[in-house]
């Protein structure tokens, strides 16, 4: 009985202790001895002093429940402690401001919000993101400390970076290890391109230059960490703002970026069997990667095994043994027309750019070509989805280059160089791959860790790349059987496609120009030129060819042929007089020849093409650039999908090409294709959901229509099926006309197709029979992590700010 009683009263007393107060209120204000402990306990806020001798006290949010020492998020008055802490506290004013103050009753600090109160007293709350947020008694949010951060960005924390181009928010480290006042170190985007740099400083001083922008309005990588997460982040630029923010799913694991007190940028994340914070990713990640430690014209490279500075082509090093002095020319430049440019791979362009804006690609290359103080160049197509309108970004470089580095994955610089030092058929000056360099902040700090692992990421590489190709090791079956297929002479295609004249083209993709042509007895067909620098050898070219060829299906383009000249290899293929999808599903006046039976229809043709690809086909043909553009339609709206085996045709040993195709086609790429270059048939599963959901709504992935609001298309598209709204996904033009249960089953499919994890995501076998079969039972999708992202909910978390910037939606990940 009395054990009963104890117990009983034991279970109070706990009740009394846990119940986590996670508000401050007018009439209750925080005192030193107090928190506010977040709703389900993650994150807590209160009083704190960084050292034992607890001479200064500090009010600040940490991760609850973690072992000491505490991990110290946010701090309100980092520069001004508390030096008498007894009867210090924090106070919600009649006047709807937060006051912290001390014991003689002097303020410490205040949300200056220079707004003139209404009569309404807010009260804050400590969220379960960690954000510490003032709402009036309407729920309307009055100051948040994401808007105010110290070293540290959270999940979902929008970190503007700029505001009508100029900087807004920056990180500042700590002192010391125990001094959490301001120290040298900060982290901001650069005063002279706030929309497309961002540093971390010294003082003053450069210290490390993170990342150059593209320019999209919005971009956004994923990174998958070896852990159980994957991590997505993404800048958007929205109206006069350009922020960043990370979002991560699976395991909401404690996730963090900070800046520490020696100048490092750190991606974080909680190992819960180490109990300790591990190292995802951290810039400056070598010697070479501090700010111009690599001297004029050369670069730190970051593809070898320990990352060194080396010399641009065409270059020689000042003094061998002191990189920091930089390279010189091996031949003097010569202007005008005795010049050159090389375009030269995988670069996070030089710092000093002059950025061209409103350019056209030929207007960038000739404004760099004909001004002869122009070194070099480098050019972002952004297919009209770019910031503030602009189609493209330009930048060009006069004199010197400095703070170069060389990724795993970068961009194009094109640089001059004197005629001699190029090789005459390397004049690259036209062949513009269509990429759009994303360099995300940390998607290239995820870049650069990436060279650690290397070594063994290649092995693996290799492995998949064996799985994927590996029953053609054997070719000998073909022998003998490629008689008849058609060689077509280089003079025939010469004279078919007008020597190759701009008029003859029809298309452009990563592979090379395609080109319609007549040949010889008036056969229509379709020429494409593969861009040169593929390795493979002619024999190998030909067998793959031929076997491509006999790939036949009404729904894939059919191969005629092939012709190989000198370094010039060119394919033939039927040519389908109706150009691509895109050109109906995105043109505002001809998707209406695209009702919803033809949808459905070319929907299915797709699948049914990609499942003979993935399954019937003697050859598991994995696609890897699946879109819009590359499904043609012919006369009778039949979808015929192209550039299928492309991998194959190309080379085995296409890395680079590879490599920068995967950031060209970035909406379409699964996650772990995306990040990890892993295919498999689910990676086209993914690209078919994206396809699938572009043809049911008419909308782009990454559309810039809805940008306000979403990151993207997916994240638009599972809002909406959350919700219970899905039909709003459709094409207006389509959805007075379509059957409900058909189209709601094609969009519940698309979600199954996008969703994070490979695994879950179906064959196209079951695809098909799921789109085929209306008794089909379909199994609920998993929300895609791209969803994080602006997921504005009516639940915890979910906010509206009335601050003088602009209305901002903050979100969580744990609101569920
Ligand atoms: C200093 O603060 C820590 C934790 O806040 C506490 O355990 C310790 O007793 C304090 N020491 C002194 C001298 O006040
Ligand atoms: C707010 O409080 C201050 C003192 O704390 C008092 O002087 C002032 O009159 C109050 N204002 C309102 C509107 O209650
Ligand atoms: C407060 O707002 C007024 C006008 O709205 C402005 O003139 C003043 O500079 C602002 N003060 C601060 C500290 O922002
Ligand atoms: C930061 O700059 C100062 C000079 O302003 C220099 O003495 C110091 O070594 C620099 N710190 C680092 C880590 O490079
Ligand atoms: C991640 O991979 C690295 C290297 O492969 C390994 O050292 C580390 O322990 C892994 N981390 C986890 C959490 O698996
Ligand atoms: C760590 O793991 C344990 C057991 O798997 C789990 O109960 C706990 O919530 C985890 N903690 C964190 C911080 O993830
Ligand atoms: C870009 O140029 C076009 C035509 O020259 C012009 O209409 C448009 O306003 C320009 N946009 C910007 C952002 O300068
Ligand atoms: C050539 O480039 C330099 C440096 O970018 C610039 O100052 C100059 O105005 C340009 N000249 C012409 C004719 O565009
Ligand atoms: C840029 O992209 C657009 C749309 O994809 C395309 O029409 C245009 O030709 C591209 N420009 C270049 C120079 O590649």
């Amino acid at each position: 009985m009395s054990m009963h009683c104890s117990l009983i009263f034991f279970l109070l007393f706990l009740t009394s202790l846990c119940k986590s107060d996670d508000q401050l209120t007018h009439a209750k204000p925080l005192t030193h001895s107090e928190m506010l402990i977040s709703m389900s306990g993650k994150f807590a806020l209160g009083f704190f002093s960084p050292t034992t001798s607890n001479k200064s006290f500090y009010l600040g949010i940490w991760y609850h429940g973690m072992p000491e020492p505490r991990t110290i998020v946010w701090i309100a008055n980092r520069d001004n402690p508390i030096i008498t802490l007894s009867s210090a506290m924090l106070t919600v004013t009649n006047n709807s401001d937060m006051v912290l103050s001390d014991s003689e009753g002097q303020n410490i600090w205040m949300t200056a919000r220079n707004i003139t109160a209404g009569a309404a007293i807010a009260h804050a709350v400590l969220l379960d993101s960690g954000n510490f947020v003032l709402r009036l008694p309407d729920g309307t949010g009055i100051w948040q400390s994401f808007d105010h951060p110290t070293d540290t960005i959270l999940p979902s924390m929008k970190f503007l970076m700029s505001y009508k181009a100029q900087v807004v928010q920056r990180l500042v480290a700590w002192k010391g290890p125990d001094d959490p006042s301001s120290g040298d170190f900060s982290c901001s985007s650069d005063p002279s391109s706030p929309n497309l740099q961002f540093f971390t400083w010294n003082k003053t001083q450069p210290y490390c230059r993170i990342g150059v922008e593209s320019g999209m309005s919005v971009s956004g990588g994923t990174y998958v960490t070896n852990t159980s997460f994957i991590l997505y982040q993404t800048t958007i630029y929205s109206g006069d703002e350009f922020y960043y923010m990370f979002t991560i799913s699976g395991d909401p694991a404690f996730t963090r970026i900070m800046l520490d007190y020696t100048g490092k940028l750190k991606f974080l994340s909680w190992n819960n069997h180490s109990s300790s914070w591990e190292i995802i990713s951290e810039r400056p990640a070598a010697a070479c990667d501090l700010y111009a430690s690599c001297g004029p014209f050369s670069y730190c490279d970051f593809t070898r095994i320990i990352p060194a500075c080396q010399c641009l082509g065409g270059f020689e090093p000042v003094d061998r043994t002191d990189f920091s002095k930089g390279c010189w020319r091996k031949k003097e430049l010569k202007c005008g027309k005795q010049s050159h440019f090389v375009a030269l791979p995988g670069m996070m362009v030089p710092d000093k750019f002059l950025h061209l804006q409103n350019r056209s690609f030929d207007e960038c290359v000739a404004y760099c070509s004909r001004n002869c103080s122009c070194m070099a160049y480098a050019y972002a197509n952004l297919s009209g989805v770019g910031a503030l309108g602009d189609p493209s970004r330009c930048l060009v470089w006069s004199e010197e280059l400095t703070d170069i580095k060389k990724l795993l994955s970068g961009e194009n610089l094109y640089l001059r160089l004197t005629d001699s030092q190029v090789e005459k058929k390397s004049r690259s000056l036209k062949i513009v791959l269509p990429i759009v360099a994303f360099l995300l902040l940390l998607t290239s700090i995820a870049l650069v860790l990436m060279y650690k692992n290397r070594a063994g990421q290649w092995r693996k590489k290799e492995n998949q790349k064996k799985l994927v190709l590996g029953y053609f090791s054997t070719t000998n079956e073909l022998e003998g059987e490629n008689t008849e297929f058609p060689f077509v002479s280089f003079e025939d295609i010469l004279s078919a496609t007008n020597c190759f004249a701009d008029s003859n083209l029809i298309g452009q993709g990563g592979f090379g120009k395609v080109y319609k042509g007549t040949l010889e007895g008036g056969n229509v067909v379709a020429v494409k030129r593969l861009s040169k620098g593929s390795t493979q050898g002619i024999i190998e070219f030909k067998n793959e060819v031929v076997l491509i060829a006999k790939l036949q299906h009404k729904n894939l383009v059919r191969l005629l042929g092939c012709c190989i000249h000198e370094d010039e290899k060119l394919l033939i293929y039927e040519y389908l007089p109706n150009k691509s999808l895109d050109a109906f599903l995105f043109d505002s006046t001809q998707r209406i020849v695209l009702d919803w039976l033809t949808r459905f229809n070319i929907i299915k043709g797709i699948a049914r093409g990609l499942l003979y690809l993935h399954q019937d086909s003697r050859l598991t043909i994995i696609h890897r650039d699946l879109k819009a553009s590359n499904i043609l339609l012919d006369i009778r709206m039949t979808p015929k999908i192209s550039d299928f085996g492309m991998a194959r045709i190309f080379g085995a040993d296409q890395n680079q090409a590879n490599t920068t195709r995967v950031v060209g086609t970035y909406g379409y790429m699964s996650p772990e294709y995306a990040m990890r270059g892993a295919f498999s048939v689910k990676s086209d599963t993914y690209s078919f959901g994206v396809l699938l959901l572009e043809i049911v709504s008419g909308l782009k992935i990454s559309s810039p229509h809805l940008i306000t609001m979403f990151s993207g298309l997916i994240a638009y598209a599972w809002k909406l099926w959350a919700d219970g709204k899905a039909i709003e996904l459709v094409d207006t033009s389509v959805v007075a006309s379509c059957p409900l249960n058909e189209v709601l089953r094609c969009i519940h499919v698309g979600l199954l197709c996008v969703q994070d994890y490979a695994n879950d995501r179906p064959l196209m076998s079951s695809v098909m029979f799921m789109l085929e079969n209306e008794a089909a039972l379909l199994p609920a999708p998993k929300q895609p992590v791209y969803c994080a992202l602006n997921n504005r909910g009516d639940g915890e978390g979910s906010e509206s700010m009335d601050n003088s910037l602009n209305v901002m939606s903050i979100t969580t990940l744990e609101g569920r």
